[in-house]
């Protein structure tokens, strides 16, 4: 008797759900969810600015924050971006692209920047505004796994004072035991105060990847409202306003601000200085591996990706050298498999694993050419590359 009664309460509880969903889904689309890093210098720049673009566009702002600290030296993984795009947020703000050759993380898409900024030169007042300007010798602090501290692998004027915090590298120079010191500008804003930024004076870093934009991350499922958000800069930038929400930031060579500084993923000790005499033997029993055609293509994808770092003839420069007996050093105990791995994983260092396969493949070839591997007809293959056991060590004269 009881039964039809239950039947119908029951059919009626998805109905009552299915509304509750679709007024909920009918009230997002007026909402602009904005992932923000609270860990990031300009987060309140960024909170600001995600507020001033839902105005604009009629929408209501939900700041969604975020600790994009990471838990250790390797700073937040790349595929956290996606993840908080699917479930937590329409845009992540903030995120930082290498203005010369920034790409958006796997899985996500990158407005067009809001913002400019990047890495500074601070010194004492009128001391120098450019690294050349330096006396020789001069010690320069950077934060440890930084972009500048990259370009002090082999400085043939300047020494680094690595620091592993931007805060000690800051107290450095404010201190004066440094000549200079290279800072992610949004840090330096944040973070100088009145007293001590009177006596020193901030320069836009003319070194590479020191340039970098500040863009939203979205995904396909949220397009639309990165559209708004495109259209709301549009608006802000056009009547001003933009300019005033960067401005602690923004008086610097008109660069304005934003995130973390990326972290450059530290791979093997190359034990350096450490020559090695290759046996007659191991020259002969050099393994063909890849074709002549591969190794000149990948000469010019080098050129194009690598070139800056490691020079052209890869003798090494923010980059160690990937020829001869220190890079294919046998005491190492590394195969072509392992060096493959950071080639395709790890680089190039501003976009690591962005290249197409063919390309790291290509570039493998080339490198083992120049280390005195011969080519033959057989091709290298991108999984043959990757497992590879063959020894990786400096082979003087080319063996073909
Ligand atoms: C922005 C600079 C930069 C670019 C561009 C770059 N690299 Fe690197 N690369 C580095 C730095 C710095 C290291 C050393 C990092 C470390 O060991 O922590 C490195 C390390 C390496 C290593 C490991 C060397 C060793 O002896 O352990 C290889 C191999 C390498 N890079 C290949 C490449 C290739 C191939 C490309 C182009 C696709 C490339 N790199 C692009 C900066 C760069």
């Amino acid at each position: 008797m009881n039964t039809p009664i239950k039947r119908i309460t029951l059919r009626l509880i998805p109905a009552v759900l299915l509304a509750a969903v679709l007024t909920h889904r009918s009230a997002e689309a007026a909402e602009l969810r904005a992932c923000i890093d609270q860990s990031n210098p300009a987060h309140a720049m960024d909170t600001s600015i995600a507020h001033a673009v839902a105005k604009q566009q009629g929408l209501t702002a939900t700041i969604v924050p975020f600790d994009g600290s990471g838990d250790d030296d390797e700073g937040l993984a790349l595929s956290t971006f996606p993840k908080l795009l699917a479930s937590r947020c329409d845009l992540v703000m903030g995120f930082p692209l290498d203005a010369q050759s920034g790409v958006a993380p796997q899985g996500t898409r990158a407005t067009t920047a809001y913002a400019h900024t990047g890495f500074v030169l601070v010194t004492p007042k009128h001391a120098a505004t450019t690294l050349d300007q330096l006396p020789k010798g001069s010690e320069v602090a950077v934060t440890y796994m930084t972009t500048p501290n990259l370009y002090f692998s082999d400085h043939p004027r300047l020494t680094a004072q690595v620091f592993t915090s931007d805060a000690e590298t800051l107290k450095a120079i404010t201190h004066g035991d440094v000549a200079a010191a290279m800072l992610w500008m949004p840090y330096v804003a944040g973070h100088l105060d009145k007293t001590s930024g009177n006596k020193l004076q901030v320069s836009p870093l003319s070194e590479p990847h020191a340039q970098w934009n500040l863009v939203a991350l979205y995904s396909d499922a949220s397009q639309s409202t990165a559209q708004q958000f495109e259209q709301g800069i549009t608006a802000l930038r056009g009547n001003g306003h933009l300019q005033k929400l960067l401005m602690p930031y923004g008086e610097l060579a008109g660069a304005a601000p934003m995130a973390q500084p990326h972290k450059v993923v530290l791979r093997r000790d190359t034990p350096a200085g450490h020559l090695i005499k290759v046996s007659g033997k191991a020259e002969k029993s050099v393994p063909v591996l890849f074709s002549p055609q591969q190794a000149a293509t990948g000469k010019m994808a080098f050129r194009t990706n690598c070139a800056i770092c490691h020079g052209p003839e890869l003798e090494g420069r923010a980059g160690p050298p990937l020829k001869g007996p220190t890079f294919a050093n046998p005491d190492a105990n590394f195969h072509v498999g392992d060096i493959f791995k950071i080639v395709a994983e790890n680089m190039p260092a501003p976009a690591p694993g962005t290249l197409p396969k063919d390309d790291y493949v290509n570039i493998m070839a080339y490198i083992l050419q120049e280390n005195g591997y011969p080519s033959g007809s057989k091709a290298l293959s991108f999984d043959d590359a990757m497992n590879s056991k063959v020894p990786l060590i400096y082979h003087a004269e080319p063996s073909s």
